[in-house]
């Protein structure tokens, strides 16, 4: 079934929609982009990812093209008009179509920003089989570019990591600098050693999951332990348990690492109880 989407204000069936070719998303990856999932046609952590969409936007000196209630409207409005029960809205800001190729900015004043959005339906989004299993990951330098903490469209090297995963046999990669490890290529990553949930400090170097802020403040609220600080491979090998989270898997657990098996090899109590207490809560608190 085609989708309607969103572009610029018009709702149009997907082949229809358009974008120029001189639009800087497409020829300078000069955008920013969020992912909200749906569960139940409702829209989870909503308020988390306007925040950090306005904050992307912020540090690339681009407008916020709409207000928080305009973007609430408009992710209603296509959730319901695709019929998505489970799945993702993803929502893109570029810096519009300045009409030619050029390095420097365009004067705002005459550019408008690009906004477009879509769904995708994602059923069986909430119980995956995945979290039943875990999932594997290898390890692979992290070479992207400084500012990891802007949610930019330039996901070339989250691709590539994606596709060297593939190849290994693995289902993601977790990306490692000077010996720690940053982020995986498309979610956090953690580990569990004893009672402690182990993760990366918030800084440049990765991006400021909706989901991680969640997850550990429901973890905080259950009394379990958090440290936020970076950790090594070696850890996280050695570790009890590991797993990431996105707004697309939520809480995932991770199995393996370079083929090494983590902790007993299956999904563990911390990444299965964080699971089911992001999914309720994020549930009930979903709009
Ligand atoms: N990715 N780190 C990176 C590099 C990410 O791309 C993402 C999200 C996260 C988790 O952030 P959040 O919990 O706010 O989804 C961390 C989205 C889901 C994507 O690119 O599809």
């Amino acid at each position: 079934m085609s989708r309607i989407v969103y572009v610029n204000g018009d709702w149009l069936p997907e082949a229809e929609a358009k974008v120029s070719v001189f639009d800087r998303g497409f020829l300078m990856a000069d955008g920013v982009y969020e992912v909200t999932s749906v569960l139940g046609g409702k829209l989870m952590d909503f308020d988390g990812h306007y925040a950090r969409l306005v904050r992307s936007l912020t540090e690339l000196e681009m407008e916020s093209p709409l207000s928080r209630d305009e973007f609430l409207a408009i992710h209603r409005e296509i959730v319901d008009r695709n019929g998505i029960d489970e799945g993702l809205v993803y929502l893109q800001v570029t810096r519009g179509n300045p009409g030619d190729r050029d390095f420097a900015f365009p004067d705002p004043a005459t550019t408008a920003p690009t906004l477009v959005l879509f769904t995708q339906s994602k059923p069986g989004l909430a119980d995956s089989p995945a979290a039943r299993t875990g999932i594997k990951v290898i390890s692979i330098p992290d070479i992207r570019w400084g500012r990891r903490d802007i949610k930019t469209v330039q996901l070339l090297y989250p691709s590539m990591g994606k596709m060297m995963a593939k190849k290994a046999g693995a289902d993601d990669a977790w990306m490692v600098e000077d010996g720690v490890v940053t982020e995986g290529t498309s979610n956090n990553a953690y580990i569990v050693k004893g009672n402690r949930i182990i993760t990366r400090d918030l800084s440049t170097d990765i991006l400021h999951g909706i989901t991680r802020a969640a997850v550990l403040r429901f973890a905080r609220e259950a009394q379990m332990e958090v440290e936020e600080r970076p950790f090594t491979l070696d850890e996280a090998k050695a570790a009890d348990e590991a797993f990431v989270t996105s707004a697309s898997t939520f809480v995932m657990p991770v199995v393996a690492i370079d083929g090494q098996a983590v902790g007993a090899g299956t999904p563990g109590p911390v990444a299965t109880r964080l699971r089911e207490i992001y999914i309720d809560e994020s549930r009930k608190a979903a709009i």
